[in-house]
């Protein structure tokens, strides 16, 4: 495999952007082509063989592009097509953005996990058996918070509007006492700072952007595939946007040249 050959990620929209910058800022001279499925948004409210479908296209897309690996930088796509986009990628390398959550969580001295993500992501309760096969004594308790992605993507975040529904999810008793709150969509670090003042700042928010750059980085190395030179990062939607281009923008802060693909 060629090791200067672009990272492909995809998620439904914008937030997959904030893994794809956490893998930029850890591996600077790797190339990023970068897929959002802007067409098909919100991927929460899809049915599982929906999103598994949308995934394969996608799948075939970054491997024409030749991609190296694939990062499912989608939380909903990662808890019901992972398998599926395995199988369809042979031998190229697939990280989703659940298990390296997962992993990092070593220390289980949490009294009471929460987890809140899109609607198919919570339906899947794939974080809550993970979580209790690696300690069946945790608590963990999950709540679908279905209209933060669609506000993120919107342009609402840390702003009255984004405070408001935030709020009026993370009342829910569910939640009560958590003192761990991992973000479940990659769309949330974009209001982690409206989620984190609800809670005073005492409850620890874990966003898996950061564990999946760890975790890519490590595996490149591993496997001697990371790249020595940056040439360019490549930005595809299945349906153009202006504000897609604002975001990219905002976590690049480099020209976007977005293109527009037919799945
Ligand atoms: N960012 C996605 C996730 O992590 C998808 C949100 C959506 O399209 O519903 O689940």
């Amino acid at each position: 495999m060629n090791r200067e050959a672009p990272i492909g990620i995809f998620d439904s929209g914008i937030g997959g952007l904030t893994v794809a910058n956490a893998i930029q800022k850890k591996l600077p001279k790797e190339n990023i082509i970068y897929f959002g499925d802007t067409k098909h948004l919100p991927y929460g409210e899809k049915s599982p063989d929906a999103i598994i479908r949308f995934s394969k296209k996608i799948t075939s897309f970054l491997l024409n592009n030749k991609c190296k690996i694939i990062i499912i930088a989608c939380n909903t796509a990662s808890s019901v097509a992972y398998e599926v986009v395995k199988k369809s990628a042979q031998n190229i390398p697939v990280v989703n953005v659940i298990d390296p959550v997962i992993n990092s969580l070593t220390e289980f001295n949490q009294n009471k996990i929460g987890i809140i993500g899109t609607k198919r992501t919570i339906l899947s309760n794939i974080y809550n058996d993970k979580l209790l096969l690696k300690n069946k004594l945790l608590k963990v308790c999950s709540l679908a918070t279905p209209l933060l992605a669609p506000m993120i993507e919107e342009g609402f975040f840390n702003d009255q509007v984004s405070k408001t529904i935030i709020d009026s999810y993370l009342k829910s008793p569910v939640l009560e006492s958590i003192d761990t709150l991992i973000l479940a969509c990659t769309h949330y670090p974009l209001v982690k700072e409206n989620i984190s003042s609800f809670f005073n700042n005492k409850v620890n928010i874990i966003d898996s952007s950061k564990e999946v750059a760890i975790h890519v980085k490590k595996l490149l190395e591993g496997k001697n595939l990371t790249s020595t030179k940056k040439t360019k990062n490549q930005f595809y939607v299945s349906d153009f946007t202006d504000s897609f281009v604002e975001s990219a923008k905002f976590f690049f802060k480099e020209k976007i040249n977005l293109k527009e693909v037919v799945l």
